[in-house]
């Protein structure tokens, strides 16, 4: 049964509901209510579908007319149901997935920073203060030969150092002559051979001498070498330098002593102590209560050994100075056993940090 309506109620029905459906859908908030909101609006019980039902009953006319604004109304709620529908999907699916939430995030894995060896600590900071003098960083090979290590640097054949006691040689097949160098000093000879006068370098390396390890020896350790040859150069450039160099490395305060020694390449030769860093010269027991402690070997070239790389020694003059450093760090940082620094524990090696 259709109860027969005019165009005009028809249309103004038509108004209410598609406003007041509209409404209804806007407000669910949930699927369900959405769901409600449909029945009420396009429902078979709506007021839209009586409407809809009423149509038979109008002129053709009036049919098209009512007929087009049902349409335009029922797409309006179609389209706005759609809308609402995908809005409360995606709240829902928002809501689901906050309640899915499971954290995933660890601890950030730190890298750790490597750090230098107290050996290398030492040496950068040795080189540097040398750099800074206007001195150039040269490295060597570590085998070497014995006109290298020791007749171009004046050593008698005699020489005690010579023998075996001291020397790793080589038995290298087709090869005399070869040996793990004992000292840096060889480098003199190949950086005169390899330039002209002024010369100013460091060279800071390993060297090798067949000792038992113990606590305080290794067959490898270290040492840096310097060699200045010019022309004017005397012994007080060396004390003067000496003492630069030990003032930058080891504080202000320190005091130089050159006393005399002998070594074959250089003439006079003399041994540098510098005041212990430790007491302030007072006397402990790292300078064996003595107050200095022994750093390095050093003195002016000697003329034979300027004319072995064909420098003019009656022209150009010079000084060198040569020691170990392994010492150094150990005094600086405490390292009471020189194996340690061998071992490369990591424990050991991340403990130290370079000064300022
Ligand atoms: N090469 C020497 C050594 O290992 C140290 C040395 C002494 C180096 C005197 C020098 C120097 O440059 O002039 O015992």
């Amino acid at each position: 049964m259709t109860t027969p309506i005019s165009v005009d109620v028809a249309l103004r029905t038509l108004g209410e509901e598609l406003a007041r459906g509209l409404d209804l859908i806007a407000a669910a908030v949930s699927v369900a209510e959405l769901e409600a909101a449909e029945v009420a609006a396009l429902g078979r019980k709506s007021r839209f579908s009586s409407v809809q039902r009423a149509l038979g009953s109008l002129t053709e006319e009036d049919r098209r007319k009512v007929g087009q604004r049902t349409n335009e109304v029922r797409n309006a709620f179609r389209a706005a149901l759609a809308a609402r529908r995908a809005e409360l999907d995606a709240g829902r699916e928002a809501r689901l997935l906050e309640a899915d939430r499971i954290d995933v995030t660890l601890p950030g894995r730190r890298l750790r920073p490597g750090s230098l060896h107290p050996l290398t600590i030492v040496q950068y900071e040795i080189v540097d203060i040398f750099t800074r003098m206007g001195y150039r960083v040269v490295e060597g090979p570590e085998v070497e030969t014995e006109w290298y290590n020791f007749d171009a640097l004046n050593f008698a054949s005699d020489h005690p150092a010579r023998t075996l006691m001291d020397t790793i040689y080589l038995d290298v097949p087709g090869e005399s002559g070869l040996l793990l160098r004992t000292h840096t000093s060889p480098m003199q000879i190949r950086t005169m051979e390899a330039q002209p006068p002024p010369v100013h370098v460091v060279v800071p390396g390993r060297v090798y001498r067949n000792e038992e390890i113990t606590a305080k020896n290794m067959p490898v350790f270290h040492q840096v070498e310097g060699l200045a040859v010019d022309e004017g150069i005397a012994f007080s450039d060396l004390k003067g330098t000496v003492e630069t160099f030990y003032r930058a490395l080891l504080g202000p305060e320190r005091e130089v002593r050159l006393t005399p020694s002998f070594f074959p390449f250089v003439e006079p030769g003399a041994q540098v102590d510098v005041s212990c860093f430790m007491c302030g010269g007072k006397g402990c027991r790292t300078c064996a209560f003595s107050g200095w402690i022994e750093t390095m070997g050093a003195g002016m070239v000697h003329p034979k050994v300027l004319q072995n790389v064909g420098y003019d020694p009656e022209r150009y003059t010079g000084f060198a100075f040569g020691g170990g450093y392994d010492r150094l760090a150990m005094i600086r940082f405490g390292i009471p056993d020189i194996r340690l620094l061998w071992e490369s524990d990591v424990r050991f090696l991340e403990q130290f940090q370079a000064a300022g």
